[in-house]
């Protein structure tokens, strides 16, 4: 739990565990079947006990909750499914107490197709000012009946344009659904706004802000076509709506917001090039952004020990502390990625059906577990993961998820990941707290992963992340030095003098010998019979 020597320290997020609450799914106060900060507030106690540092809060506003909250109406206002104002203040101020902060979720790139802006701007009809807001434009061919650019969906494997044409012939944008209009950044009044709504949080105690689609919110305001072949993923030439220039200057300006109230921003920045990556860091831009290549790194320690390395490499320059983030609320959960044939993870090759040992992930999730809770940086753990549980196949007609919804029917979509937890195993919906069936179908085993089951497992992924989680400071804050290790062995301290941890894990078929050490601090898994380290295992020593 933190402590209050801790919790003045401004500089907490360079090492903090960040626990993210995706609230539909963590605990039902109401009975209702959905999440909701009565639950949350709830189980505080069990985060505290954790040990973790923040938490991330997936969107609570106002929501119709198309896209997961996603889809925002109002910012100022918390969605009835998940409570009142009133009670997010609540929240934020008892986690304070017990040393833990809040981290609230921005949606920068889009609003509701029900807030009241895109409503006033559907109502004033084209070429009014409302609709400078967002971008309205008339489509192409005689009649203008075709969509004005050929921009694709981000919602890899959606069927549908990111252009909707209204009665009145003007076709507005929406990168994702077509119920999440892309807002002008452009235009003054949004950038205003939005410097509003991060003041309105850090007045009601938030700690910090995660952006959403944090590259994607700049657009060229000729809006031209793609063209053929043209990559999604931003790059060197500027791209018509990827990691576009002018974003630097409005993350600069939220800086500015930020530092007034020692805030700090992670973004959701994905891009493949890692110096593209590193400028959304520098010193007076986002404090830090979520590590995707390590996300969707393989279980392979000459992939993993590059991603650490390039990732350590794109940094340090910056001087931002790295994430290490192993799975959210958009991919599939960690157990069945690393227990599948692919072991990295890509929204274009996520499947239905896909061959899955559970027991081997398991093992290895454990181990990365250990090696990424070692790592110098911030820790990102999405709620679940600390209880191992799997990414569920959900019934086709119970899938909420428009990344489902608008693929046809063929991408499997993101609802497997976000079935609610179960905390008690012999209690109705596995001590969800739901009097009805809860918003998304548990599986029959699901209690068997249950929080009060694996309390008081000594061997359960729960107390593997606990101990951790309470071992983690041994490493102490130096840099990352490798040791000696052989091949498909990651050994390495962050020790500046003699005295300190190693975490070694061992990804070959083979076992290891571990380095001299005084103490065996923490395992994933059993040694064999001679003491050494078996395949997908790791250990923290004290040497
Ligand atoms: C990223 C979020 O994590 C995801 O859940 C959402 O669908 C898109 N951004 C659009 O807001």
């Amino acid at each position: 739990m933190g402590q209050p020597t801790h919790a003045r320290n401004t500089d907490w997020w360079r090492s903090a565990v960040i626990y993210q609450v995706y609230v539909r799914s963590f605990a039902d106060g109401d009975g209702d079947g959905v999440g909701d900060l009565a639950g949350v507030r709830a189980r505080l106690p069990y985060l505290a006990e954790l040990g973790v540092d923040a938490l991330w809060f997936n969107p609570w506003y106002l929501s119709p909750m198309k896209d997961g909250g996603y889809d925002v109406a109002d910012y100022r206002a918390v969605d009835p499914a998940f409570g009142t104002l009133a009670e997010a203040e609540k929240l934020i101020a008892e986690a304070r107490e017990l040393g833990i902060r809040t981290i609230v979720d921005v949606v920068p790139n889009h609003v509701s197709d029900q807030h009241a802006w895109f409503r006033a701007a559907l109502a004033a009809g084209p070429g009014s000012p409302e609709r400078e807001l967002f971008h309205f434009r008339p489509g192409r061919g005689a009649q203008g009946q075709l969509p004005p650019n050929d921009w694709p969906s981000q919602f890899v494997g959606s069927t549908g344009p990111v252009w909707t044409r209204l009665p009145d012939g003007d076709w507005y944008l929406h990168l994702f659904t077509p119920e999440q209009p892309d807002l002008n950044w452009a235009h003054p009044a949004v950038r205003r706004e939005h410097e509003d709504i991060l003041r309105f949080w850090f007045d009601r105690g938030v700690a910090g802000v995660r952006i959403d689609s944090a590259a994607l919110l700049a657009k060229d305001p000729d809006l031209p076509d793609l063209g053929e072949g043209r990559d999604l993923a931003g790059g060197r030439d500027p791209h018509p709506f990827v990691d576009r220039e002018e974003l630097h200057g409005i993350y600069r300006s939220w800086r500015a917001v930020a530092d007034e109230y020692d805030g700090v921003f992670v973004g959701e920045v994905w891009l493949p090039d890692p110096e593209r990556f590193a400028r959304y860091l520098r010193p007076d831009e986002l404090h830090t952004a979520f590590n995707f290549s390590f996300l969707a790194c393989p279980w392979d320690a000459a992939s993993l020990r590059t991603s650490i390395d390039t990732t350590l490499a794109e940094h340090a320059p910056v001087g931002a502390p790295a994430t290490w983030v192993l799975c959210n609320h958009d991919v599939t959960r960690t157990v069945t990625r690393y227990g599948r044939e692919d072991t990295g993870f890509d929204f274009a090759t996520k499947a239905f059906g896909t061959p899955t040992d559970l027991a081997l992930g398991t093992r290895r999730a454990r181990a990365a577990a250990l090696l990424s809770l070692a790592l110098p940086g911030a820790v990102y753990v999405y709620q679940g993961e600390e209880l191992g549980l799997p990414e569920v196949d959900i019934p086709l007609d119970r899938i909420q998820d428009p990344m489902y919804l608008r693929s046809g029917g063929t991408a499997p979509g993101r609802d497997g990941c976000r079935v609610p937890l179960p905390w008690a195993a012999g209690e109705p919906y596995a001590g969800f707290g739901s009097h009805e069936e809860p918003w998304l179908p548990q599986p029959a085993d699901w209690p068997s992963y249950a929080v009060d089951r694996q309390q008081t497992d000594p061997d359960s992924m729960l107390h593997l992340y606990r101990e951790a989680i309470r071992l983690r400071p041994r490493f102490g804050d130096g840099p990352l030095t490798w040791l000696p290790a052989s091949e498909g062995v990651l050994s390495f301290t962050r020790a500046n003098g003699a005295d300190g941890a190693v975490c070694v894990v061992n990804l070959a078929t083979a076992p290891a010998e571990l380095p001299a050490h005084t103490r065996l601090l923490l395992a994933s898994g059993p040694l064999d019979h001679r003491g050494r380290l078996p395949q997908d295992t790791a250990v923290w020593l004290r040497v």
